[in-house]
């Protein structure tokens, strides 16, 4: 047992008894925090740092999986959440804040003229499936990306155990940017394609005109297009990456950051097509939650009235030039690179003789946390980062390169692991 992660180990050990992987998100599990050198619980957090429960700092640069834009603990939204508690979480009827922040979402995001709330990014990209479905009155469905854990998306990745092979069957994978193969594929089955669902982008970004091809292809097809922008909206801009490529789908969806880390999510789009909501069974328990709307209402608001968007971006864009830099001057262009939006970037990990990318990324990341850094190969950026932050990890990324360096040079990689090597995990990115 590891004296730095002493009470992480322990309760990890006792989670593992009562809950399956010990948490409620693959993300955060042990199948992709390296046991004997990772921190596996946070005690608290507030701006740009989190504690983990043995008491160790860190600059948190994952940010709850993209759900912090604004910085933890945000002081605005945690106000508004405070007076909303005071009035009630759930009622009887609806609630005036549904609509307030619906009609927040329509003034920001290009594509929204109606909007509905759940809960994850699941709901919304699933909601936006069945709608879509109903609304072309066909079944297949063309994706490109990760779209959350429902069965009609993950029954076309490697984790698919439990999903009916007859669902599977109707979701086909296509690569992005690449739109010929995308007019293949609808070619294939033409007439049967409902929606071609992606994120419009992730780690590569698009090709000149590569979505307004995908929107035109879409369309001849009959298909309606969705831009699930769980991630990228409220982050790479107020209205998103279509506001940032010019490109308009007919829907889109959100979950993540729109209320900074309370759990909200959202399927936006043409009225046309929303309002066979109206018929479509989207419905839920908690979808008008009020703390988490009056959190996305808060939120929203502070995005509207700062350049926050910017802020990311601009203090994002120091640490891909510095990490770009750095890669060179340790003559590691071999191993490492740098690609996505400076607001979420990926440090792009390659197989190097004789190591594994797997390999590589344990010491990557056994190296950043004893260094206080909270990463998992991203730079998940919040408004809270400050300039001082972007020089903290890059400091602590040079003296990660040195240790990569060394390993891959002189071979020796795992006599400097102090824990099992991850083990080769479900992809889709
Ligand atoms: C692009 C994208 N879509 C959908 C989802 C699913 O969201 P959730 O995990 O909140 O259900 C995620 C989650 O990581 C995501 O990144």
């Amino acid at each position: 047992m590891s004296s730095r992660y002493h009470n992480s180990e322990v309760m990890l050990d006792r989670a593992l008894k009562s809950i399956p992987l010990g948490s409620q998100t693959f993300s955060k599990s042990i199948t992709q925090l390296p046991l004997g050198a990772a921190p596996f619980f946070a005690r608290h957090a507030k701006g740009s740092r989190l504690w983990d429960v043995d008491d160790n700092e860190y600059l948190d640069f994952v940010g709850g999986l993209c759900a912090i834009n604004l910085g933890y603990g945000d002081p605005d939204v945690n106000s508004a959440v405070r007076t909303q508690l005071e009035d009630g979480v759930i009622f009887t009827l609806a609630h005036p804040l549904e609509h307030q922040v619906a009609e927040l979402i329509i003034d920001m995001v290009p594509c929204a003229e109606m909007v509905r709330f759940g809960k994850n990014g699941s709901d919304a990209t699933s909601g936006a499936i069945r709608v879509a479905r109903a609304f072309t009155k066909r079944d297949r469905v063309a994706v490109c990306g990760y779209h959350g854990w429902q069965d009609w998306y993950i029954g076309s990745t490697s984790c698919n155990l439990g999903v009916p092979e007859a669902t599977s069957a109707l979701t086909y994978t296509f690569p992005y940017n690449d739109s010929a193969a995308l007019d293949s594929l609808l070619s294939k089955h033409s007439g049967e394609f409902a929606a071609v669902i992606m994120e419009p982008m992730n780690i590569t970004a698009p090709l000149p005109n590569y979505l307004a091809e995908v929107k035109d292809i879409t369309h001849r097809h009959g298909a309606v297009l969705i831009f699930d922008e769980t991630i990228t909206g409220f982050r790479y801009g107020n209205g998103g990456a279509q506001a940032l490529f010019g490109v308009t789908p007919d829907l889109a969806t959100f979950g993540k950051g729109m209320a900074n880390g309370f759990p909200v999510s959202a399927v936006a789009g043409r009225a046309d097509i929303m309002s066979l909501m109206e018929k479509v069974f989207f419905s839920f328990t908690f979808g008008g939650e009020t703390l988490s709307l009056a959190a996305a209402q808060a939120t929203l608001l502070k995005l509207q009235r700062t350049n926050a968007t910017d802020v990311m971006a601009s203090h994002g864009q120091m640490i891909q030039d510095g990490l770009r830099k750095q890669i060179t001057s340790h003559g590691l262009d071999n191993t490492l690179s740098v690609a996505g939006h400076p607001t979420w970037s990926f440090l792009v990990m390659k197989d190097t003789q004789p190591y594994t990318t797997f390999d590589i990324k344990t010491l990557y990341l056994q190296e950043m946390f004893k260094r206080g850094i909270l990463t998992i190969g991203t730079h998940n950026m919040s408004y809270a980062h400050t300039k001082d932050d972007v020089s903290l990890l890059l400091r602590a990324c040079d003296e990660t390169f040195s240790v990569l360096k060394d390993a891959t040079e002189n071979k020796c990689l795992h006599d400097k692991l102090t824990c099992p090597v991850l083990k080769p995990l479900f992809k889709v990115r």
